[in-house]
């Protein structure tokens, strides 16, 4: 058995080979998902319309019945299905651009670089401490909240980033006071903006229409704290999963810095090598015969795809780091964002914020890690990365 959330980073992957040669899947003792684990079956069930998100599951399991955390969480692209998963998906997905991803660019560039001249200043420091509101910086600048919230919308994202797994008590008391005080605020940006638009994603919002829909004034609302929850951890964990991976092998960093063309392959790399996202849960709504095996209407399922970014036979080398595997075109395709109806919707944002802080850690070779990174500590929110991530510089 194989503890997908395993807060150990080089141990998850040992342990998920095992598991490979072993079969194409294994069932969890505790939970009794059936966990795939081969490249094909993962992207063949994200895309099987016989398989659903875990929609409220877990909060019908923790008992959070109903309240305002329920009924913002009710409200998710995440846990809605068919038309009405297709609705807010449609509408959100005119106003989210890849043109407004572009041109926060400098944003992410400009944040990185001071954090990492803070570091440098001091002779050195904590790379996931420094750099954790990179990720927060990019999506307020996106949505039109000014810089000096940034914090405090990162602590109300921390907040409600559990509520994507199985939440303690106290945690339950913090995210559900969390979205009251995050939905009042985004309220009242909402109300300014209404009569006084902007260049932002939430004036884009009100603005997106679908042949004659618009989200309403609730929804948006609601959607702007999706966005914000959806992106915040996910791409913060990624930040410390793509700098220790490239840190820990100074050779590929060497590459990626004497030749910026290979910043993107190379933080796709890092993304395949070390997902902050290991994998997504699923629930079977019909019989499904996959992999020699029958799943039966009802059951759960994870789509592995941190197993699958590793596929031997399907990657050349999986367990070998190479910022340059993805400028070769037409290889399989990195699911550590999912696949079908359901694929990240923040990808290029999170890829941009990616591409912009690895590019500022390459640019400075005086930094290097103060720890063997085998014996650093994990942690798990919503995504997975190291605790820490102490550096020279
Ligand atoms: C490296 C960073 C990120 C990773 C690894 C990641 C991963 C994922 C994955 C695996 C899914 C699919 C979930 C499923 O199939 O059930 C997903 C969906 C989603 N992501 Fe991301 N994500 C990242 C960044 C972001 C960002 C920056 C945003 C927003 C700005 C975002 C917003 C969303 C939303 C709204 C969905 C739900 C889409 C839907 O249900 O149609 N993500 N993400």
């Amino acid at each position: 058995m194989v503890d997908l959330i395993s807060p150990n980073g080089d141990e998850l992957h040992r342990l998920l080979r095992v598991a490979a040669d072993m079969g194409p899947f294994f069932v969890d003792g505790m939970t009794g998902a059936t966990s795939f684990l081969r490249h094909a079956d993962v992207s063949a069930l994200a895309r099987d319309e016989r398989v659903m998100g875990v929609g409220l599951t877990f909060f019908d399991l923790m008992g959070i019945l109903e309240g305002p955390l329920r009924e913002w969480y009710s409200g998710l692209m995440f846990t809605n299905e068919g038309p009405a998963h297709d609705r807010l998906r449609k509408l959100v997905s005119r106003a989210f651009s890849p043109r407004s991803v572009e041109a926060l660019r400098g944003v992410a560039a400009q944040n990185a670089n001071d954090r990492l001249d803070d570091v440098e200043a001091a002779g050195g420091g904590d790379l996931s401490e420094a750099l954790a509101l990179v990720a927060m910086h990019v999506m307020c600048a996106l949505l039109g909240v000014p810089s000096e919230d940034v914090k405090i919308f990162g602590a109300w994202a921390d907040a409600l980033s559990p509520t994507f797994g199985f939440m303690d008590e106290s945690q339950i008391a913090a995210a559900t006071s969390a979205i009251g005080e995050l939905l009042s605020y985004v309220e009242d940006l909402a109300e300014r903006r209404r009569t006084d638009p902007a260049n932002d994603l939430i004036t884009a919002l009100y603005a997106a229409e679908d042949e004659g829909d618009r989200l309403s004034h609730r929804e948006l609302v609601e959607m702007v704290a999706n966005l914000l929850v959806g992106g915040h951890d996910t791409t913060t964990s990624q930040i410390g999963c793509s700098v220790l991976t490239l840190l820990r092998h100074p050779d590929q960093m060497k590459r990626v810095r004497e030749d910026p063309d290979l910043l993107q392959s190379a933080v796709e790399e890092t993304i395949r090598v070390e997902p902050s996202i290991p994998a997504v849960p699923r629930t079977a709504i019909a019989e499904i015969d996959i992999a020699g095996t029958t799943l039966a209407p009802g059951s759960m399922i994870m789509l592995c795809t941190a197993a699958a970014n590793r596929e031997p036979g399907v990657w050349d080398e999986p367990d070998t780091f190479n910022v340059s595997r993805f400028t070769v075109k037409g290889g399989p395709a990195l699911l550590t964002f999912g696949a079908g109806a359901h694929f990240c919707l923040g990808a290029a944002l999170a890829r941009m914020t990616l591409q912009e802080t690895v590019r500022a850690v390459a640019a400075r070779d005086n930094i290097s890690l103060a720890e063997d990174p085998a014996t650093l500590p994990w942690r798990v929110v919503l995504g997975r990365s190291p605790a820490r991530l102490p550096v020279t510089a």
